[in-house]
């Protein structure tokens, strides 16, 4: 350790590792000057980011499925889903304007509530990054085929356009999608952020169209009934409608690479969610005024259906299909450099391999990493089904959402004097409401989501236990301290920064007798 960094634990109790909020910026070099990524990020590169990562398959291919659980009230299952991510968006905007590091909620559940839960986190967060990367990919490809049908008349054949639980062999376009965006952040974050900014405004624009065109065609007649299937089926149409949601927290993830990150990144996060939020609502209330819910619900491309409908030609359908390849590939590549990130951080901790830790001196990325990451996830693409992991993803999704929810709790009680440049409205109502939404829409479910949830978490838990925990480097650092403290006979006071009142690491071990 160096003579100038923060102590590595805070109030860290027998068997837990905490990391101090302040270590964990040091760390990442966060507040020096020239650490190893490049601060290139505004407030408006952000929010592009953010709904670069957010605006996708969810609303170009599950509005359907959501419309076939709630009918027309699916509306408010949007907003069900938005309340959710709302009061859990409070606390990332807290957390992140806090803590700005890019290990995300990960970092979070460091600080917060340990090393192993943060661990866990990281697991999940495999699931929301990683594994959702495979799926979106997916997705892509059939829209790709959906925009060369409406241009030339022609399609890929299936064999080399779907896995072979679809009917096909392999999933070429999903593996191209993953590796062009391999090169982008490869290449470096200046030139991913301007692609993903530009794809952002581009897909926003798609989808201010489609709502100018289906508000032409909207009749009062197809809004009722409007709640046919009751209080369950817009429950379930939330469980759906949440997934469209996933992917605001990755601006946290950028928060190294943003300049004043104790601003911009609670602002962004909370533009992202408003605007997401009106538009997805609005257009699913346009789609089915236009349709009606029954015809939704039949067609998972409604949105180019209607648009040529109500056009009477194709073209207004390509277009659509042309605004769907974008902002699904720009999903894949904001979320799969919110991946690069997290194992960043992760291997900076000696919990995964250091490989990932890598930034290389030319691009100033973590390049090695992220061909990795690309390869990982380029396997599952070309050969899995699109719903094969959106459970899955969704759940991951939630129980790192509640775990977040969580850390705000612990941090304010650990950390009073930490500095905040945003808080969570209404402590502590915000994040308790927060976790409760988590868990209503984890319960909506179901069983066998949770079983293979359980097997998954069972499956990270062995893994810390095996690597993570014998490598950690704040475990050697706390052994070694835990020597010297043996030879010392002290508790140490530490301050930890700015604002932040004295703080005193008891680390574990019984305090030996002086004499
Ligand atoms: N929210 C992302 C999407 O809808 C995962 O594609």
């Amino acid at each position: 350790m160096g003579p100038n960094r923060p102590p590595a634990v805070s109030r860290s109790l027998p068997g837990r590792r905490l990391k101090s909020p302040a270590r964990l910026v040091a760390d990442s070099g966060a507040d020096l000057e020239g650490h190893g990524l490049k601060r290139t990020m505004g407030l408006f590169q952000l929010v592009c980011f953010g709904v670069g990562a957010i605006v996708g398959t969810g609303i170009f291919v599950g509005l359907s499925d959501s419309v076939a659980e709630a009918g027309p009230a699916v509306a408010v299952s949007y907003v069900l889903a938005a309340v959710t991510c709302v009061f859990t968006a409070f606390s990332f905007a807290e957390l992140g304007g806090a803590i700005p590091v890019s290990g995300s909620s990960y970092s979070f559940a460091y600080a917060a509530l340990g090393e192993r839960t943060a661990f866990l986190v990281g697991w999940c967060l495999l699931l929301e990054y990683g594994v959702s990367v495979s799926a979106v990919a997916v997705g892509w490809s059939q829209y790709l085929n959906e925009l060369l049908d409406s241009l030339t008349g022609w399609r890929l054949p299936a064999a080399l356009s779907a896995g072979p639980g679809e009917g096909g062999a392999v999933n070429l376009p999903a593996v191209v999608v993953i590796l062009l965006a391999a090169v982008l952040l490869a290449r470096g974050v200046r030139e991913s952020a301007r692609a993903t900014a530009a794809m952002a405004v581009l897909k926003i624009g798609i989808l201010l169209l489609f709502l100018a065109v289906a508000f032409t065609a909207f009749r009062d007649g197809n809004l009722t009934p409007f709640a046919g299937a009751g209080a369950s089926g817009v429950t379930a149409g939330a469980s759906l409608a949440f997934f469209s949601f996933i992917g605001f927290d990755a601006v946290t993830t950028a928060g190294e690479e943003v300049r004043e990150p104790r601003r911009n990144i609670p602002l962004a996060i909370l533009i992202c969610i408003g605007v997401v939020t009106l538009l997805y609502v609005a257009v699913a209330l346009a789609a089915v005024g236009a349709l009606g819910a029954g015809e939704v619900a039949a067609r998972p491309a409604a949105l180019s259906l209607i648009v040529d409908q109500v056009t009477g030609s194709a073209v207004g359908g390509g277009v659509i299909a042309f605004g769907a390849v974008v902002a699904i590939a720009s999903v894949v590549l904001a979320v799969m450099y919110g991946q690069t990130r997290i194992l960043m951080s992760m291997s900076r901790d000696g919990l995964m391999p250091r490989v990932f830790e890598r930034v290389s001196p030319r691009t100033a990325t973590p390049a090695a990493g992220t061909w990795i990451v690309a390869a990982a996830v380029a396997v599952p693409a070309a050969f899995s089904s699109l719903d094969v992991v959106v459970g899955l993803t969704t759940i991951g999704t939630l129980a790192v959402m509640a775990v977040v929810n969580v850390a705000v709790l612990a941090l304010r009680r650990a950390h009073p004097g930490l500095k905040r440049t945003f808080r969570v409205p209404l402590y502590p109502l915000s994040p308790l409401l927060g976790v409760g939404f988590c868990l209503y829409l984890i319960w909506g479910t179901g069983w066998s989501t949770w079983t293979q949830f359980a097997v998954f978490l069972a499956v990270g838990a062995g893994v810390y236990a095996l690597y993570g925990r014998g490598h950690s480097r704040l475990g050697r650092e706390q052994g070694a301290q835990d020597t010297q403290d043996t030879e010392d006979t002290e508790v140490t006071e530490v301050t930890e920064g700015a604002g932040e009142p004295a703080a005193v690491v008891a680390l574990s071990g019984p305090p030996a007798r002086r004499g």
